[in-house]
């Protein structure tokens, strides 16, 4: 499914002669999470039975955020695959060792019937990236879980300091950990003008304003971390205003990340998530 996503970029970016990160998406040389500091956030295995040659049937698909006891956030390019069967997704957790004890952490699967990609989700051209999950029962709140907050239609979020966090990260690019941690870093968001410029270097054309970009930097989310939150915090919430959809070059080189803009979905999310989202929603 990553491979297919890639192909348009390439295309597109064939003409800038910018490398792609044909895998996506790993916080590099970002903050270790401490304990409950990222509750909405989640991560989730994919069930594939055609997985044969490898030691399981599930293997590692991405981040996500958790917006209500039943619905979780992600990308639209985590679960396009008609392979994918079920999710199993891991709730206030830190470590991605399956088998690790962690205090807050949970596990709930999701059967395919549950999980709803956007209708008009374009692989080529990357928009619309995102999906929906629900929840075949109410997660229960506590220190641990947490739901984040959907965003303001209005508010643009231009110029605002955000926190983006994931797992598969390393704490450098060559510095890997044994088994994947959460980890997240604090990055400025960027006008959508400012990030196809900083992209493609050019400016005759700009991005969908269903993007929203945050600013290059020595850090850089990569493979594993797609689906994964962008947090806005104000005063009493953590907002939810970007999914993790893609970036170009390297992930440690200099480019911006692009996430899907949910202020752009609202209707969409409300529209799929029917009931479950509007009796949890303060
Ligand atoms: C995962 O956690 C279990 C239980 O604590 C431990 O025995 C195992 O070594 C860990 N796996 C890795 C790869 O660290
Ligand atoms: C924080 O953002 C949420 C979601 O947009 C909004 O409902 C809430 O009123 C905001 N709070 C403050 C203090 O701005
Ligand atoms: C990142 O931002 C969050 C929220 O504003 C703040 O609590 C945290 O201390 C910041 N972390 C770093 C490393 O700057």
């Amino acid at each position: 499914m990553k491979g297919q996503l890639i192909l348009g970029v390439i295309s597109f970016a064939f003409l800038f002669k910018i490398a792609i990160c044909n895998e996506f998406h790993r916080i590099i040389d970002g903050y270790k999470a401490s304990e409950a500091q990222f509750p909405y956030q989640v991560y989730f295995d994919v069930l594939d039975f055609t997985n044969l040659e490898k030691s399981s049937y599930w293997s590692y698909g991405c981040g996500g955020t958790l917006v209500s006891k039943r619905i979780i956030l992600t990308a639209a390019h985590c679960l396009d695959s008609p392979k994918i069967s079920a999710v199993r997704i891991y709730f206030g957790a830190l470590s991605s060792n399956e088998t690790l004890f962690e205090p807050g952490k949970k596990r709930l699967i999701v059967k395919r019937k549950d999980i709803i990609i956007h209708e008009d989700w374009e692989p080529h051209a990357l928009y619309n990236d995102i999906a929906l999950i629900k929840l075949p029962i109410d997660v229960n709140f506590n220190e641990y879980i947490q739901p984040a907050k959907l965003p303001s239609p209005t508010v643009t979020y231009i110029g605002s300091e955000a926190t983006t966090s994931g797992w598969e990260g390393s704490l450098s690019a060559e510095e890997k950990e044994p088994v994947p941690y959460l980890k997240y870093f604090n990055v400025s968001i960027i006008s959508i003008d400012q990030c196809y410029k900083a992209m493609f270097r050019h400016s005759y054309k700009i991005y969908p304003s269903s993007y929203i970009c945050i600013r290059q930097s020595n850090n850089s989310p990569c493979h594993g971390d797609s689906g994964g939150p962008l947090i806005v915090h104000n005063d009493t919430d953590s907002v939810l205003v970007g999914i993790v959809s893609f970036a170009a070059g390297g992930c440690t080189e200099n480019y911006p990340t692009v996430y899907t803009r949910v202020s752009s979905y609202l209707d969409w999310i409300r529209k799929n998530a029917g009931e479950v989202l509007n009796g949890t929603e303060t």
